[in-house]
């Protein structure tokens, strides 16, 4: 079932809430607007009204919850899938990436992020679940972006010409999402990964992390391990694996300065 809000506060936190109540698998929540959109590491997602598609799809997938770690890559993998067959439509032939571990860009210029959120098994209360939230840039067009993101950012509109109506991409998005968990679930991590990797966007460059620990680390990235955790090498040699925390692409390394 879908639920539908002119505007909330975040789709994630309604399809949490809704989860919490025993939701199904599959139940999306999805807005025109959000006042309190949120991206990684708690980061604000600018939301502008009517622009772009906001929508948080609620799943219990029956595997290990230690694995729900890996659904970040699998739904990269899920919204690449959909906007190759968008991107193709309109006979675009711009570079099509993920950058680890929840951007997806078009020509270098971010169009969609995703906001994976999980929950445990709640003492009886709840059963696991994930509430895979995606924000995709849809009817923006440059001026819509403030000018602090606008080199960065690009949307539906700006790649392809068209303006494509919000509720027929929640539906494309949604089938997507759900294949790819579909075959998360029946063990095929192994291929998803394999896709993910042939559009990794750092692979090879130069790269700053900051982890969560506050430690920065600037290296050359190695791309994710089978776990998906992804792997830097310093310029000592030495391997790091990063686990989470915001990554730039270092002064001097290939490709243009900051990707927020
Ligand atoms: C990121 O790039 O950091 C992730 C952005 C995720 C944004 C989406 S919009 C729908 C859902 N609701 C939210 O509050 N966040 C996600």
């Amino acid at each position: 079932m879908d639920h539908f809000y002119e505007k909330t506060d975040s789709t994630n936190l309604q399809a949490k809430k809704l989860a919490e109540q025993g939701a199904m698998n599959g139940t999306t929540v999805w807005a025109l607007e959000q006042t309190a959109g949120r991206g990684r590491l708690g980061k604000e997602w600018l939301s502008v009204a009517g622009k772009g598609l906001y929508a948080s799809c609620i799943f219990r997938p029956a595997i290990d919850f230690a694995e729900y770690a890996k659904s970040t890559l699998v739904a990269g993998v899920a919204v690449a899938r959909f906007l190759r067959k968008k991107l193709a439509d309109a006979e675009s032939d711009r570079e099509l990436a993920l950058k680890w571990p929840n951007d997806i860009l078009v020509g270098g210029q971010k169009i969609a992020g995703i906001l994976a959120e999980a929950a445990p098994p709640d003492g009886g209360r709840h059963t696991p679940y994930l509430v895979l939230g995606v924000g995709l840039n849809v009817l923006h067009q440059r001026s819509d972006f403030p000018l602090a993101i606008r080199p960065h950012a690009t949307s539906l509109y700006l790649e392809t010409g068209k303006s494509l109506e919000l509720e027929s991409l929640l539906v494309g998005l949604k089938e997507s999402l759900l294949t790819s968990i579909g075959y998360f679930e029946r063990g095929c991590f192994p291929q998803l990964l394999a896709e993910w990797r042939t559009m990794d966007y750092l692979y090879g460059k130069k790269m700053e992390c900051v982890t969560i620990k506050g430690e920065v680390v600037t290296g050359v990235s190695l791309g994710p391990d089978d776990d998906g955790v992804l792997h830097i090498v310093d310029n000592n040699g030495r391997r790091h694996e990063i686990l989470s925390g915001d990554l730039r692409l270092a002064a001097g390394g290939k490709g243009e300065g900051r990707i927020a």
